[in-house]
C-alpha cells in the first residue's frame, strides 16, 4: 500500500448508492437521535440458539443476515506474548472475535473493491506500517477496529481531516460499502486493512503510535461457551495498549449489557487504562456518547429493539507495557 491517489470518484459506485438493494440501508433504519440509557433492559434477540453454532449475536453488518457458518480463514503466527486464544497464536485452529464469509456484495462493492482497494486497501504482511508514507503526510491516527458498513467511519473522516483514519473490518461487503463511500466523498485521509485486526495489531502497527481506538458495537457472542470469541480480553488490550500513546484514548460501545459488564471487568483487571468516567460500577463507568461518535447501523438496530447502550472512554497511561 502507498500513499498514491487514482481516481477517486466512481461513477459505478455513486449510481450503486441510490439502489434499494444498496448495503446497509444506510440513514433509511436511522430510529432517530434518542439514545437509550444505560437503565435500558439489554436483552439481545438475534443470539438465539436457532441461528447455529457459531451466533456471535450479531447479524451481517451490511445485509442485516445473521451471522453464522465456519470458522473464518487468515492466516496465523505472530509470535506476540499472550495472544494464543485471539487467533494471533501460531496454532492453527485459534480462538477468533469473527466469523469470515463473503456476504453479498452488490455491483458498486465490487467495483469499488476492484478500483479503489488498490489505493486504500492495506495488504497484510507481518511488517510495520510506516503511517507518514501510507498517508503521504504525518498527522494523528485513529484507529476503528470492526467498522462493519464504515459509515461512521467516513462520517468522521470527513468531520475530523487532519487525522488519518486507518480501518480494520474481515467483511467483505462491509469494505466495499466504505470504498464507495471513500470514492463519494473524496477521502484522502482514511486506509482500509481486511485482515483479521488481532493479527494486524500484532505485526503491523508500530508501537505507540495510536492517538485514539474506537471498537463500536463488536460482536457480543452472548453464550457462554462462546465468551472466549470476544475481542475484548485481556491480551487484546495489552496489544492496544502498546500500540497506543500514552494519553490516548479506548472508545469502545456495545449494547448488550452483559458484555458491557465484561468489558468493565476486563478494562479494571489491566493496568494500562484509567476511566475518564470516575464511577465503577456499570451504571457511573459509562459516559453519555459523544459526538466523535456517530450513531452506527447496529445501533439503530439496538435502539428498535429497546437495548441500552454503554460507551466506556478509557485513556491509556503511562504503564509501559
Ligand atoms: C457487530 S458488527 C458492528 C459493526 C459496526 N461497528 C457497527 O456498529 O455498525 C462487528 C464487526 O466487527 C467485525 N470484526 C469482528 N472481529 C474482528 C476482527 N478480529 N478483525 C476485524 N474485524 C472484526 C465483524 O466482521 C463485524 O462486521
Amino acid at each position: 500500500m502507498n500513499g498514491k491517489k487514482s481516481t477517486p470518484v466512481s461513477d459505478i459506485a455513486k449510481c450503486d448508492s441510490m439502489r434499494t438493494t444498496d448495503v446497509a440501508d444506510s440513514g433509511s433504519d436511522d430510529t432517530g437521535s434518542g439514545l437509550s440509557g444505560p437503565d435500558k433492559p439489554g436483552t439481545y434477540n438475534a443470539g438465539s440458539e436457532d441461528v447455529g453454532r457459531e451466533d456471535s449475536g450479531q447479524r451481517d453488518p451490511v445485509s442485516d443476515d445473521i451471522v453464522s457458518g465456519n470458522s473464518g480463514a487468515g492466516d496465523s503466527g505472530t509470535d506476540h506474548p499472550g495472544l494464543a486464544n485471539q487467533g494471533a497464536s501460531s496454532h492453527p485452529r485459534a480462538v477468533r472475535s469473527f466469523v469470515k464469509r463473503d456476504g453479498r456484495i452488490t455491483r458498486g462493492q465490487q467495483a469499488a473493491l476492484d478500483t479503489l482497494w488498490p489505493v486504500y486497501g492495506i495488504e497484510y504482511h507481518r511488517e510495520t506500517l510506516d503511517f507518514s508514507t501510507l498517508f503521504g503526510r504525518k498527522a494523528p491516527c485513529i484507529l476503528e477496529i470492526g467498522f462493519g458498513n464504515g459509515d461512521a467511519l467516513c462520517e468522521i473522516a470527513q468531520r475530523e481531516p487532519h487525522h488519518n483514519f486507518v480501518g480494520v473490518e474481515v467483511h467483505r461487503p462491509g469494505i466495499g460499502h466504505l470504498l464507495m463511500r471513500i470514492g463519494q466523498h473524496e477521502l484522502h485521509n482514511v486506509r482500509i486493512s481486511d485482515h483479521d485486526a488481532v493479527e494486524f495489531l500484532a505485526n503491523m502497527i508500530a508501537p505507540a503510535s495510536l492517538e485514539r481506538v474506537n471498537i463500536w458495537f463488536p460482536d457480543p457472542w452472548p453464550k457462554k461457551r462462546h465468551h472466549k470469541r470476544r475481542l475484548i480480553q485481556l491480551p487484546f488490550l495489552q496489544l492496544l495498549a502498546a500500540s497506543m500513546r500514552f494519553g490516548a484514548v479506548l472508545h469502545l460501545a456495545t449494547d448488550w449489557q452483559p458484555y458491557a459488564q465484561y468489558m468493565l471487568d476486563v478494562l479494571h483487571k489491566t493496568p494500562y487504562f484509567e476511566n475518564t468516567s470516575s464511577g465503577r460500577d456499570l451504571e457511573h463507568a459509562c459516559v453519555a456518547r459523544p459526538d466523535s461518535r456517530p450513531l452506527t447501523k447496529f445501533e439503530r438496530r439496538g435502539h428498535r429493539k429497546g437495548h441500552g447502550v454503554w460507551d466506556f472512554m478509557f485513556k491509556r497511561n503511562d504503564i509501559p507495557v
